[in-house]
């Protein structure tokens, strides 16, 4: 299973924060916001993951992640030169998916519960075709809305509907077989000139290979598109932290657990970031 993040877009509706600067670099809280994104991939034990981003901030990306050497992954790097949607990823990124299976998850997507690492496991071991998960939320007319029947069977998905039939918005993190690559190619651009991921979606729908996971009430998907948003997704993250002691996406401590790197690599990186929360958090985790 080969790993996506996308990274793109000019995040207009964050102006004038996001002008020079990618949205998914801003921070939550204490780390920056693809951290998040990353680390559910890493959870899911995808070591392999292309970053698809901008010809303006591709450098900034790699300045910041590296080739993933020292948290022990493998990560390249892909450049969307206009915001042609979400599907493009996959025409984009066949190369590096090869004949693999590939996870999609959106740069800004923040994910956190309890079970989250069980439940991609199982979706991931699950997948037939495609694999969605549904999100309740107040206002689904958003994102992409998905209709289900009584047995959990999906009726229909569509993107930003004005009228939902459903209060379950699609988050952005999907599972797919290798056919994406050749459903991505035939899609036709939306209204709106894009790839839209529903539209791939759909068409496992129509091959009846689609699949949906509910999330419930204890996992938190957090919105970050809007001002609100990013500050209500940092209190999130502070509180939890410093409530618990426990840290949400350190990136090495993931990658220390599933065995990406030993005590000691994990000591270097805490060394290397003792004057901060952050490196002193690492480093208790080398004396457990
Ligand atoms: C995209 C997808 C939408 C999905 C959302 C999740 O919307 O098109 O279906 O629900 O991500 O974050 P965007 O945020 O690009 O408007």
């Amino acid at each position: 299973m080969k790993g996506i993040i996308l990274a793109g877009g000019k995040g207009t509706r964050l102006y004038p924060m996001t002008k020079v600067v990618s949205k998914q670099l801003l921070p939550i809280y204490d780390k920056p916001l693809i951290y998040y994104p990353l680390s559910v991939l890493l959870l899911a034990s995808i070591k392999d993951v292309l970053v698809i981003t901008t010809p303006e901030d591709i450098g900034l990306y790699k300045q910041l992640l590296g080739n993933g050497d020292s948290i022990g992954i493998n990560l390249t790097y892909k450049v969307q030169a206009k915001p042609r949607g979400l599907a493009e990823a996959f025409i984009l990124g066949e190369e590096f998916i090869g004949d693999d299976d590939v996870c999609l998850i959106l740069g800004d997507n923040i994910f956190y519960g309890q079970d989250l690492t069980k439940i991609l496991g199982n979706a991931i071991k699950n997948n037939k075709g495609a694999t969605i998960f549904g999100y309740p939320v107040n206002k689904p007319s958003d994102f992409g809305v998905v209709e289900i029947d009584n047995d959990n069977k999906i009726i229909s998905i569509e993107e930003k509907p004005k009228e939902p039939k459903s209060n379950f918005a699609v988050p952005g993190l999907y599972i797919y077989d290798n056919s994406v690559i050749e459903i991505a190619k035939n899609v036709i651009p939306s209204a709106r000139g894009e790839l839209e991921i529903t539209s791939i979606n759909n068409e496992y729908l129509n091959r009846k290979k689609l699949d949906i996971v509910l999330l419930g009430r204890g996992m938190a998907w957090l919105d970050t598109g809007t001002p609100t948003g990013l500050l209500n997704a940092s209190q999130y993250v502070e509180a939890v932290q410093n409530r618990q002691g426990f840290y949400i996406s350190c990136l090495e401590e993931i990658a220390w657990r599933r065995g990406f790197i030993n005590t000691l690599e994990l000591k270097k990186i805490g060394e290397s970031l003792k004057m901060t929360d952050y490196g002193q958090y690492i480093l208790s985790l080398v004396k457990e």
